[in-house]
């Protein structure tokens, strides 16, 4: 099939460099957002996202004369919905007397109304957005039905779901196996002749459902696995044993690959996707539900730690280094390190925070320090909560002159105890009874 022009609904972190690639690449592309700010910046020639590579994409979308932004869509020969699927902030659902967190898919039901006046016989309509199963099939094809037109034998409608990194969006884009499930073969055709445009990694065509849970089969993967090396982190705690010895000596087993325990989950997509499988089968997602609980209990066990290293914690002074919800990123979404200063703070502590990858953040409820000097010089202990390469770098003999603080709780396995201690300080370690 032929794209000469295309419509993207949704024009964030996923939608713009998607947009824009296309543009550079010959589409004539519409770019969509019901924001107008973000629809203004972009029409001013500037972006409203931080994206290594995005702002030259865009510039030279624009220059091509390719790229259009506006609110509101157009007849395009393809359409593709890349809007967010956040949880519900005031919905939830039960199970058996538990509580399970429920996706928000108004975006997604809004960008599917906006596209029926414009669909024609012949189009392909594509849903990137993270979803819950069967959302292709049972939300978005019956909207598109209103046009008088019916999904596999009118027009084309797909399911194909991101999985690039942030950070590295316009590389990956490009060079990431692409997943495209068709509600018939033609369908997953017709997305594959279309992401071909651009895709330079394998394009695996499967159905729309099998499409929508691999991307959260994928990142429940990850948050299980996350949520049982928490418990070996608990048991080690328990047991006396220091649990990244003990994950180090399991790992040499050839079939056994034990990832990391931390403060937690972060980000908006390993500790959201799973409560998507969740809501649509809790009978059949006691595992998935649990590691959930586990992870998001995380913070609350470094905090106990914290008490057992300092003691009371009222009136205390805490540097905690690292808000972001992983290694060297400014996104501070969903993050487990916030949840451990709120905690912190709850227990009387004062906590000042500094997160180098966003010195200018305002985290509401948290002081932010300006600098590490500032996060350090009145601290009575320090706790690391983010393995930024700035912190693992650290020189614990700088860091002494740099604070009073005698105490470091590390959560996430970064500093030499024994360089540490050389400097005066004593470190405890998440998972490490010993
Ligand atoms: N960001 C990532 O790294 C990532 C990775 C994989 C999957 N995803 C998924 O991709 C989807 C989009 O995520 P994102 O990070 O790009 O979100 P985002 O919040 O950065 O951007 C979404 C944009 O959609 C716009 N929007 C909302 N409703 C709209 C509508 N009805 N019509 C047009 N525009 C609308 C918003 O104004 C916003 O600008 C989500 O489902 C997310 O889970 C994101």
């Amino acid at each position: 099939m032929k794209f000469n022009k295309i419509c993207v609904l949704g024009l964030g972190y996923i939608g713009l460099p998607t947009a824009s690639t296309f543009a550079t690449h010959g589409v004539k592309v519409l770019g969509v957002d019901v924001n107008p700010h973000i629809v203004e910046t972009l029409q001013r020639g500037d972006i409203h996202i931080h994206e290594p590579g995005l702002r030259d994409t865009v510039s030279a979308a624009l220059a091509s004369g390719n790229f259009n932004v506006s609110t509101t869509p157009a007849q395009a020969d393809a359409f593709l919905i890349a809007v967010p699927t956040p949880f519900h902030q005031d919905q939830s659902g039960e199970y058996n007397g538990l509580k399970y967190k429920l996706a928000d898919m108004r975006a997604v039901t809004s960008a599917a109304e906006a596209i029926v006046p414009f669909l024609r016989k012949g189009n392909l309509v594509v849903l990137e957005s993270t979803s819950p199963p069967r959302t292709t099939l049972e939300l978005v094809a019956p909207i598109l039905a209103r046009s008088g037109l019916q999904a596999g034998s009118d027009f084309h409608l797909a399911y194909s779901p991101e999985r690039v990194l942030p950070g590295q969006i316009l590389r990956e884009l490009i060079e990431n196996a692409r997943v495209i499930g068709g509600v018939t073969p033609a369908s997953a055709q017709a997305g594959a002749d279309l992401y071909s445009i651009f895709v330079k990694g394998e394009i695996v065509q499967t159905d729309a459902t099998t499409a929508e849970m691999v991307k959260l089969m994928e990142n429940t993967y990850r948050d299980v696995n996350i949520a049982i090396a928490n418990e070996f982190a608990r048991l080690a705690d328990k047991f006396g044993v220091d649990v990244w010895e003990a994950i180090g000596i399991a790992n040499r087993h050839p079939r056994v690959k034990i990832l990391n325990p931390g403060p937690g989950v972060g980000g908006h997509c390993i500790s959201v996707d799973p409560w998507f499988f969740v809501e649509t089968a809790p009978e059949l997602t006691p595992l998935i539900f649990n590691a959930r609980k586990v992870n998001d209990a995380q913070p609350q066990f470094v905090v106990e730690l914290v008490k057992r290293t300092l003691g009371e914690l009222k009136g205390k002074k805490i540097a905690a280094l690292g808000l972001a919800y992983k290694p060297d990123v400014d996104d501070l979404r969903e993050s487990p390190a916030t949840e451990v200063v709120h905690l912190l703070q709850k227990e009387g502590a004062k906590v000042k925070a500094w997160e180098p990858f966003k010195p200018d953040a305002a985290m509401p409820g948290i002081e932010m320090a300006r600098n590490l000097d500032d996060a350090l010089k009145d601290a009575d202990a320090i706790v690391l909560l983010v393995r930024h390469t700035d912190f693992a770098s650290l020189n614990p003999l700088k860091v002494r002159e740099m604070t009073p603080a005698h105490i470091a709780v590390d959560t996430v396995n970064t500093w030499d105890p024994t360089e540490w201690a050389k400097a005066g300080f004593s470190v405890s370690r998440l998972g490490v009874g010993k």
